[in-house]
This record gives structure tokens, C-alpha cells and sequence, in this order.
């Protein structure tokens, strides 16, 4: 079998020099960095005026050849207190934006709305002991930005990322994203010493072999899951959860949250989980 890497070797490309921005809310790419074939991320600078709470969205895109913006939501991958920001996105050969996004390089243009919003925002949840990211695909965005946090490690006394994808090669972004949380000292500077040993990272394949193969879905009623992570099952006294992944995951996922005892919570009202659909093109 051929390793996804193998097929498609991850790039990397720097900002050399940042020029000035000729578009409407204009930002300049930074960073870009092709994960495989069909996954990239890139960093851009922020606008100074733009606050935005850890796992909120926010609508970018590019002009198209009509002359309009054209755009789509795309989660902040990198934590509110970063100078830049950070997005995570799928590559769709004949998606209108991301088959022209995926070429973007730093010193490009792109158009970023400063207006964030989203649900996957720990005000949304009621205080609690345990927090489970459920993340399928580039789902894992939102929660790139919220492991970052230092409230996600103090609101909660363990945090469990699981994350689901088709292939080996599709969880890198998301095993490097932990490895750089677990030896950042910048980040245990900002979060307190031992604050990683908080967390615990689930990351599984459906159709390539990998440590841990099936969905997070059938893990958790199977029970393997707790086995595997010598944890409870979870329980609407202590533990939260945020979803964020393809429609037919989000809802099975939300089926078994409610099976479990836990509720539904929204800004306007806090409660036990809350759910959000990973961007598609
Ligand atoms: P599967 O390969 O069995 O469909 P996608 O790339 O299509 O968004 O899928 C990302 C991951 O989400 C895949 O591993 C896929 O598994 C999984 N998935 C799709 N539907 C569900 C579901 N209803 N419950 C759990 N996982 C799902």
C-alpha cells in the first residue's frame, strides 16, 4: 500500500515579503502548507480590529470572475490570542472556491469578513469536568483553535480530541497540531506548567489501516473508545462535547450525545453540547 504522504508530499511556503492590500477587507497569505492531495492549511495576516471568540467562523473567499467576492464559512483554526490567523480547508477539484483557493501562496490576497460568529464557543456550554471535541475531515478546525485556548484547559479538568477521517494521511494536520500543543513552551507558559497532560487525542481511519481503524460513532457504542482510554462513559453531570464534521456524522453523533443524557445548548442558552457542520465547497 502507498502512504498518502508518499502520493502527495507536503509543501510548505513562507511569506517573504507582505505587500499592500488592493481588495475590500483584504488579507495577506502568510503561510501555506499542502497536507495531501485533497487538504491544505494557510495562515493570514488578522485585522486589527477582529475579535473573535476560540471556535467561531468567519466568511472568506476571493474575487470571482464575475467581479463579487465569492465566499464561504471557514472556522478560524488558530486560538483568539494569535497575531494571525489560521485556516484548515478541503480541496474540491470542482468546488467554485477551493479549486482556486488551493492555489493561493504567501503574498496573495484574500477576502476575510471581520464579522466572526459560531456555536462552538465554550459559552455555550454549562461548566463541567470533561470536554470531548468530536471532529470528522476538516472539522477539526474549530477545535485546533479551542485546544489552543487556555480557557478549554481551564474550564475543564480533561480534554478529549477524537478525530475520524478517511485516510492515514488526512489525520497529520491534526496529529501535528497535538505533538506542537504537547512541546510548545510558549503554550504551557500561557496555559500553566502540565496543562497538555490534560489532554487525550482519539484519531481514527474508516477505509486505510491505521493504529485505530471505525468511525468515532460505532467506537463509542461499541465501548472501545472508554476501554481504550480507560475513561468513563460520558454522563450529562460532567461532561461536555462539541461536534463539528460531515451532516450524516453530526447528526448520528447528536443521536447518541442525547442517548446519553446530555442537551443540546446554544449562545442564548448553555447547555451540554453543541454541534456545527465542517465546511464543504
Ligand atoms: P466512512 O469512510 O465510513 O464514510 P468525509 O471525508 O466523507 O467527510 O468523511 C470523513 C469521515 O467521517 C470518514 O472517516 C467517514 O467514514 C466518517 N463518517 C461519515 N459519516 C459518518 C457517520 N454517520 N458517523 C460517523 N462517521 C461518519
Amino acid at each position: 500500500m502507498i502512504a498518502m504522504n508518499e502520493m502527495s508530499p507536503v509543501t510548505e511556503a513562507q511569506a517573504t515579503d507582505v505587500k499592500k492590500p488592493t481588495l475590500p477587507d483584504a488579507q495577506t497569505v502568510t503561510f501555506v502548507k499542502h497536507w495531501t492531495d485533497r487538504l491544505f492549511s494557510f495562515r493570514c495576516t488578522r485585522p486589527a480590529s477582529l475579535r473573535f471568540r476560540s471556535g467561531e467562523f468567519v466568511m472568506i473567499g476571493l474575487l470571482g470572475d464575475n467581479g463579487k467576492p465569492l465566499l464561504r464559512a471557514y472556522s478560524i483554526a488558530s486560538p483568539s490570542w494569535d497575531d494571525e490567523l489560521e485556516f484548515y480547508s478541503i480541496k474540491v477539484p470542482d468546488g467554485p472556491l477551493t479549486s482556486r483557493l488551493q492555489h493561493i501562496a504567501p503574498g496573495d490576497e484574500i477576502i476575510l469578513r471581520p464579522k466572526p460568529v459560531g456555536t462552538l464557543v465554550h459559552d455555550a456550554l454549562l461548566p463541567g469536568k470533561r470536554i470531548w471535541f468530536f471532529a470528522t475531515g476538516t472539522g477539526i478546525a474549530p477545535f485546533a483553535s479551542l485546544l489552543r485556548d487556555p480557557q478549554t484547559y481551564e474550564d475543564y479538568d480533561e480534554v478529549i480530541l477524537t478525530h475520524t477521517c478517511r485516510e492515514a494521511g488526512e489525520l497529520a494536520y491534526g496529529a501535528e497540531l497535538i505533538d506542537s500543543i504537547r512541546s510548545d513552551e510558549m503554550l504551557a507558559e500561557l496555559m500553566g506548567e502540565g496543562f497538555h497532560e490534560k489532554l487525550r487525542y482519539y484519531p481514527t481511519t474508516t477505509r486505510e489501516e491505521s493504529a485505530k481503524m471505525g468511525r468515532i460513532t460505532d467506537l463509542m457504542r461499541s465501548g472501545d473508545v472508554y476501554a481504550d482510554l480507560g475513561v468513563e462513559p460520558l454522563c450529562p453531570e460532567h461532561d461536555r462535547a462539541m461536534v463539528c464534521g460531515n451532516l450524516a456524522f453530526n447528526l448520528e453523533i447528536k443521536e447518541l450525545l442525547e442517548g446519553y443524557g446530555l442537551e443540546e445548548g446554544a449562545n442564548s442558552k448553555p447547555a451540554q453540547y453543541v454541534v456545527e457542520k465542517a465546511f464543504l465547497d
